[in-house]
């Protein structure tokens, strides 16, 4: 559980002009925000894919990669030129250990990424040089995890918001905490934040749960995913619930049964055989489009022809492999809601899991009201799923503009020991 460094809720009240770069899943985002105060804002932002050899690649190209990103959307988006230096909420949604809001020490890499030399490094400071090199007018004021930018993009507009929680490629979760309450920070929290009832948005880094394998029982499947991936023993949760790896599940287990003659018996499987050949749009369009659809996208995805029986299978095991990651999904949620000591609120969700995955939402919901029994309809409950305002990039920017603020006023961004 790392401390964000948020220390202030945001009011709706906030305004300004912000920039954020957003990575951390499939897409490179970078964003303009205007705060317009009144919990109001407008955006504008442009998609570059990571190329797969940037993914794997080395520190080097990935922050020059960013910041010709960065720099064009700049020049795009400020034609006449810009008066002194932009702030930029950074969001970079990977487990970084910080001492203050502009800072991040990435501990390690997930989703499959493996950059060489950034791990164990502060990557403000990266992204900054190589956007210096660029002479972009841009100051990077704030690191942000995805998580924490959903919970205060979402409590900007709907205050009520107790959670921010990503299901995508990733998994994660963060809340409001008081400092006074860390015991981790315990000796190194200056006087103005020491103070009794100064809140502390948790990123929780929950994907890292159970990394010590006590808790939660693992398929075979879960063990060769993991077993294979660049990080074995790291993220065991995420491994078994997060989008980038629920199309790697249903692949699995589709090879298995082949090898056992149960499926697809003498035909060419080939197309199958390669890692994450199938994404999670894979199981959750067949679970959305139903048996038929699945014939449809085996022959143009893979060459392979499936009967009626194969096809009520698959599209059963999809149904399996969304239940079982949506129901285990809401332990994290569980855990902060014990933790905490909240007893409602609404909980701000995001990512492609979420969105996208055919009765997430209510899966997780029935889940939830399973641990607590509360009884009743779920539209009583009193903890409601969401869908979070655009936390990568409102998030960042509300969170730069407190920083901002914070500053100005002379309050402490991070601990005693901490440059700022
Ligand atoms: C990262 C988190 C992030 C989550 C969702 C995980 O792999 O460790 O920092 O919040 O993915 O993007």
């Amino acid at each position: 559980m790392i401390p964000g460094w948020v220390m202030d809720y945001p009011t709706g009240s906030e305004t300004g002009e912000y920039l954020a770069i957003d990575f951390g899943g499939t897409n490179l985002r970078t964003v303009r925000v205007t705060l317009l105060g009144d919990s109001k804002f407008t955006f504008k932002f442009d998609k570059f894919e990571i190329p797969a050899d940037i993914r794997v690649g080395k520190s080097d190209d990935l922050w020059e990669f960013m910041a010709a990103s960065l720099d064009t959307f700049v020049k795009q988006e400020f034609k006449d030129g810009v008066e002194g230096k932009l702030p930029l909420g950074f969001t970079f949604s990977y487990p970084a250990s910080q001492d203050a809001i502009n800072e991040g020490v990435l501990q390690r890499w997930t989703k499959g990424l493996d950059v060489d030399d950034v791990e164990g490094h502060d990557v403000v400071p990266l992204l900054q040089k190589a956007i210096d090199d660029k002479k972009t007018p841009v100051t990077v004021v704030a690191l942000i995890n995805d998580t924490t930018g959903t919970l205060v993009a979402s409590k900007y507009t709907h205050p009520d918001t107790v959670m921010g929680l990503i299901f995508g490629t990733g998994v994660n979760g963060a809340y409001y905490d008081y400092a006074s309450a860390i015991p981790k920070l315990e000796g190194k929290l200056p006087e103005d934040i020491a103070i009794e009832g100064t809140p502390m948005a948790i990123n929780c880094e929950y994907g890292a749960f159970d990394n010590e394998h006590v808790s939660l029982p693992r398929t075979k499947y879960d063990i060769q995913i993991d077993n294979e991936s660049p990080r074995p023993g790291q993220q065991a949760y995420e491994k078994m619930i997060a989008g980038y790896y629920l199309g790697e599940v249903l692949r699995l287990i589709l090879l298995e049964w082949y090898g056992e003659g149960l499926v697809f018996e003498g035909q060419d499987i080939s197309g199958l055989q390669t890692a994450f050949a199938m994404d999670t749009s894979y199981p959750s369009r067949i679970e959305e489009n139903g048996e038929n659809f699945v014939s449809t996208l085996f022959k143009e995805s893979f060459n392979i022809d499936v009967n009626e029986i194969e096809a009520n299978l698959i599209h059963d095991l999809c149904a399996l492999i969304g239940t079982r990651a949506s129901r285990l999904s809401i332990c994290g949620v569980a855990a902060i809601i014990k933790k905490s000591g909240l007893t409602s609120g609404k909980l701000a969700a995001d990512g492609s899991v979420f969105n996208k995955y055919p009765k997430f939402k209510e899966r997780a919901t029935t889940g939830l009201n399973d641990i607590f029994n509360w009884g009743g309809e779920p539209d009583t409950y009193p903890f409601q799923f969401f869908h979070a305002e655009d936390g990568s990039g409102v998030g960042a920017a509300v969170i730069a503009c407190l920083t901002e603020k914070r500053i100005a006023a002379g309050k402490s961004v991070g601990t005693i020991q901490s440059k700022l």
